[in-house]
């Protein structure tokens, strides 16, 4: 079976629910539950014996020993993180604990677990740590776009934090041999992303009549990839990446956040045709330290594994908006205090 850390969160659990679309293999999910990990996401798993959920702490050895010990799995997926800029910089504290020292703690807990296996599942054995392009830093405009060799450069507490784990990682295959896989992905998007990410807020703040706040002049660049497509990709490097190896993964869909707010108005307006939401867009004050464009060369990936994405941006952004229309309760399930705390901490002072 598998271990998968942050199986609640968004690309967790769609990776999660995609994986028992082709396989039987079971998979044990350990997840702290933070206000971004949500079971909802995983109700259509509630009978399913395949599906082992376990609450706890990538940090918690004691469990991790014991979790490692009962199901003993032939491979790791690690996608439990602290996982927005925003919230990095108005308290970075708990992306060191989980990103780094979290990090830390499931490596060394592995190592030991891995060291002990026999020969044939030793040499299978895979530690796959699913990171970000952020790690690589902000282009201009008309650099080319990032490859697995370009510099580490993080600019936000979140990026430097997660590409502190990256490095442990590497460390950990150079000086251990622990057959690890690092892939960097762009921008997910998709069902079941937390509604403090830019495409989901947008949606969500439209459709309650609420401001579309656009950070700075909206002509920063992301590379947008659906979240099926990165599931899709973190299968293919576990089956067949070459250890110690990275793999960048991405949909070479790059769009401004301006452009990305105005199509979704306009999708919106396809079933609210009364409505004008761009009329909502408002020019807030910008994120500290904002990173100006993000770009993923995929050609690796492609070349060596043979992997493509299957949706473009314009199929995907309309699967998106679809997906939050049809499933409101889960947005209202989330709307919870510590939500609205949130968003007044972090836009009451951008008003201009
Ligand atoms: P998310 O914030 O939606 O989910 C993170 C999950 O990790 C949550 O379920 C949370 O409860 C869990 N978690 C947090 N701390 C934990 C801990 N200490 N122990 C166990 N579980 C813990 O994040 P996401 O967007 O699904 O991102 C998943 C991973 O993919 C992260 O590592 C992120 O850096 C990376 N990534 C995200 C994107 C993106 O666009 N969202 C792009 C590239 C890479
Ligand atoms: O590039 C991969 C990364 O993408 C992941 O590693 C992160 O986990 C994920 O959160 C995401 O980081 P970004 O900072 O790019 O995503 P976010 O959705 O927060 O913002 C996207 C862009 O939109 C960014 O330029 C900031 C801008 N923005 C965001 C919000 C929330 C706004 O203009 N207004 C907003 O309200």
């Amino acid at each position: 079976m598998l271990l998968v850390t942050g199986g609640a969160g968004f690309i967790g659990s769609n990776f999660i629910l995609d994986w028992f679309k082709q396989s039987d293999e079971a998979i044990v999910n350990l997840d702290l539950l933070t206000y971004a990990g949500n079971l909802q996401n995983l109700a259509s798993l509630a009978d399913d014996s395949k599906h082992i959920f376990v609450q706890g702490d990538i940090g918690n050895i004691a469990l991790l020993e014991k979790l490692l010990a009962q199901y003993k799995p032939r491979a790791i997926i690690n996608f439990a993180a602290e996982s927005h800029v925003d919230r990095s910089i108005h308290g970075p504290e708990d992306f060191i604990q989980t990103n780094i020292l979290g990090t830390f703690r499931l490596l060394e807990t592995v190592r030991a677990y891995w060291n002990e296996l026999n020969e044939q599942p030793k040499a299978a054995f895979r530690f796959l740590h699913v990171s970000t392009d952020e790690v690589y830093g902000s282009l201009s405009a008309n650099a080319p776009a990032f490859t697995e060799t370009h510099r580490y450069e993080p600019s936000s507490p979140y990026s430097a934090s997660k590409a502190s784990s990256d490095h442990l990682v590497q460390a950990y295959h150079h000086t251990y041999g622990l057959p690890v896989l690092i892939t960097n992905c762009s921008n997910n998007y998709g069902p079941y992303q937390f509604p403090e990410k830019l495409i989901p807020l947008m949606i969500v703040n439209a459709l309650a009549g609420e401001p579309l706040p656009i950070y700075g002049d909206g002509l920063q660049i992301r590379d947008w990839l659906y979240v099926t497509d990165h599931c899709s990709a973190i299968r293919r490097v576990l089956k067949a990446g070459k250890q110690g190896e990275t793999y960048n993964i991405g949909g070479w869909n790059e769009k401004p956040n301006i452009e990305i707010v105005k199509t979704i108005c306009t999708l919106l307006e396809e079933s609210h045709p009364q409505s004008n939401f761009q009329n909502q867009i408002t020019y807030v004050k910008d994120r500290p330290g904002h990173d100006v464009r993000y770009a993923i060369d995929a050609r690796k990936i492609e070349r060596e594994l043979n992997w493509r994405p299957l949706e473009t941006f314009e199929t995907g952004i309309r699967k998106t908006i679809q997906w939050y229309l049809d499933n409101q309760s889960w947005v209202t399930d989330i709307q919870t205090g510590s939500y609205r705390e949130w968003v007044e901490k972090n836009y009451a002072h951008r008003r201009k």
